[in-house]
């Protein structure tokens, strides 16, 4: 008997595109949901206890990438994916645990491992990759941005997608590649869809890019985007009033590195009117560069 291809049902190709548009990248389930299904009374714990978040609601919680390569299995109605992972609660105590293996990280390769083995940010548990740098631990700039999105999870490298591709030729219009900078993020894991990461997510990887910026020992620091001018220059003013002024970066052990900060490509993306302020920050970052 010959297989008869069906035809994908009508809009189809549309809905995915708009779904695409709109920054939804992955499936997160293996079976379809139905939300028009009459949902079952809930069911209540014996002795009233608070059913966890997990067993409420399945269908928010990405399942492990070895599980998405398989053809979909039957649902068992008692194990899910999601109860085997850790889940790890950002707290004060991850985020002291962060700071002491920071510190204790003596080379770049030390850090890498500790980020590595590091379970304290639950980011990591849905990204597919630790994105540590890119470039070279010896430049004079180090540029650092947000956090990796979808194509920096998949290569495990930061700025690889289109907004890399326009940081590329920003760099390259003063005359600087990845081969003369070295690039990193705040957050060295993807949020789950592109989301901000949280204010509790960032305090607790925090003291890796700190970390990173004093092993790499940059002459210059290059803030990309608002949450990495925050997290790196000790304000709370916005980027568009903070852009094109040099600040300072202080180190743990007290070094003082001068840092510009910048627009985000992905901003400029969207709003490429402002490239001309950009450039303006790049041409300071080319004339202070100069200076060493
Ligand atoms: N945006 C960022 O802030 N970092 C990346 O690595 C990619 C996009």
């Amino acid at each position: 008997m010959t297989a008869i291809a069906k035809e994908p049902p009508a809009g189809l190709r549309e809905l995915l595109a708009f779904y695409a548009d709109a920054g939804v990248d992955e499936a997160l389930n293996e079976a379809p949901v139905n939300r028009f299904a009459e949902a079952p009374p809930p069911a209540l714990p014996k002795g009233g206890d608070r059913v966890p978040a997990t067993a409420r609601e399945p269908e928010r919680t990405a399942a492990p990438a070895s599980d998405r390569a398989r053809p979909a299995q039957p649902r068992q109605p008692s194990i899910d994916n999601a109860a085997a992972r850790p889940t790890t609660v950002p707290d004060e105590a991850q985020a002291t645990l962060a700071r002491d293996l920071a510190r204790q990280a003596q080379t770049l390769d030390e850090l890498r491992e500790a980020m590595a083995g590091f379970d304290g940010c639950n980011l990591k548990f849905t990204a597919k990759n630790l994105v540590f740098s890119d470039g070279n631990p010896e430049a004079d700039v180090m540029l650092v941005g947000e956090a990796p999105g979808r194509d920096e999870d998949l290569e495990g490298l930061p700025f690889v997608g289109r907004s890399g591709q326009l940081l590329n030729r920003m760099l390259a219009a003063i005359g600087l590649d990845r081969t003369s900078v070295y690039i990193a993020n705040v957050i060295p894991w993807r949020p789950p869809g592109n989301r901000t990461p949280t204010p509790h997510e960032t305090e607790i990887c925090r003291p890796f890019i700190e970390r990173q910026i004093e092993l790499i020992g940059p002459k210059l620091l290059v803030t990309l985007g608002g949450p990495s001018a925050k997290t790196l220059l000790a304000t709370t003013e916005g980027i568009l009033r903070l852009r094109g002024n040099w600040r300072s970066h202080t180190t743990a052990s007290g070094a003082v590195i001068p840092a510009m900060p910048t627009l985000h490509p992905a901003y400029l993306l969207r709003t490429p009117a402002h490239k001309k302020l950009v450039w303006r920050d790049f041409l300071e970052v080319k004339m202070k560069l100069r200076e060493f």
